[in-house]
């Protein structure tokens, strides 16, 4: 490991610590067996080159993928591992359109299973008595734990990695696509391939610290949350972070052109953007649709089946 300050765990350490704190923990990461480097040192990857990940990685993600902890034992996941390249561009098209799932060689699947559990109670001769939504998000929990393992095991590797939350956007579709039996639902994918060209993305910046991390209890009145943010935007706005990804104009209803100069675009303008769009699509309402068609109960509450 580099003795250098641009050694780039110290770096990714330093990005969140600040510099006196990175160096211990620079430190340790070489104690960690490789999990802190690579921790520290994510970026998530959306160019991939094409080449097939090899069997035996795949298996060691299969092995990643459900080694994680798991609520209650339950194990209420499935992952399916999809390589086909004709049924990876339906998943691209239904998950928005990402041209980064269709490129990358493997894309995995990550669904919350609320049925195995249900079958067992019922061939134990017991009624289901468990609430959906509570269920669904220790399922979700189950899964992304399965996921982030995956995903790091892939970049200790070598294999770059990306989230997709916009796997929730067609989960309906993907469900019939994929046969996905009633109740398994899928939720967040991740797709995994090597790095175009050997490139890997620099750790991209994150909220100030004390925005996201407490001791005890909340520390922070609105005053230092709002300097805070501004902090934060202004680095953005310099280093637009955010060009080239702005949510168009024309989604937030408003009318006339874009008010916001080359430059002026930050974190802060594109939250709100993302949040307060004038029409959604998928990305909105659907899964008020999805969820029961799939067979969840998420509304209301108590209900059981017989
Ligand atoms: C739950 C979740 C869903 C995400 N969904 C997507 C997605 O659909 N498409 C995508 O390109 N990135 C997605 N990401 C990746 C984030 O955009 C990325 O983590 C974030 O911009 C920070 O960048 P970094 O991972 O390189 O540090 C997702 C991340 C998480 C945690």
């Amino acid at each position: 490991m580099p003795t250098a300050s641009d050694d780039p765990v110290r770096q990714a350490a330093a990005s969140v610590l600040g510099d006196a704190a990175a160096d211990a923990v620079r430190t340790l990461a070489e104690r960690s067996r490789g999990v802190l480097p690579t921790v520290l040192t994510h970026a998530s990857v959306r160019h991939f080159d094409p080449d097939p990940v090899p069997d035996d990685v795949v298996a060691a993600l299969e092995a990643a993928l459900v080694r994680g902890p798991t609520s209650s034992a339950l194990h209420s996941y499935a992952h399916v591992l999809v390589r086909d390249p004709v049924r990876k561009r339906r998943m691209a098209l239904l998950a928005g359109e990402q041209r980064w799932i269709d490129q990358a060689p493997l894309l995995i699947v990550g669904c919350a299973d609320l049925r195995r559990a249900r079958e067992v109670t019922h061939a134990q001769g017991y009624r289901y008595t468990a609430h959906d939504l509570r269920m669904l998000i220790s399922a979700t929990a189950d899964l992304t734990v399965g996921l982030q393992n995956a995903s790091l095991s892939a970049q200790s590797l070598g294999y770059g990695t990306v989230l997709l939350g916009g796997v929730l956007n067609g989960s309906l579709e993907i469900a019939q696509d994929l046969r996905l039996p009633e109740r398994v639902v899928p939720l967040v994918g991740l797709s995994v391939g090597r790095p175009a060209g050997g490139h890997w993305p620099a750790p991209r910046p994150r909220l100030p610290l004390p925005l996201l991390v407490h001791h005890e209890a909340w520390t922070l009145d609105s005053d230092a949350e709002a300097a805070l943010i501004d902090h934060h935007d202004a680095h953005t706005r310099a280093a637009r972070d955010f060009e080239g990804r702005r949510i168009p104009w024309s989604e937030m209803g408003l009318g006339g052109d874009d008010p916001i100069a080359d430059g002026a675009y930050g974190w802060r303008e594109h939250t709100a953007r993302k949040q307060g769009r004038a029409t959604w699509g998928p990305q909105g309402a659907k899964v008020d649709v999805d969820l029961p068609a799939q067979g969840l109960r998420v509304r209301g509450t108590g209900e059981v089946d017989g």
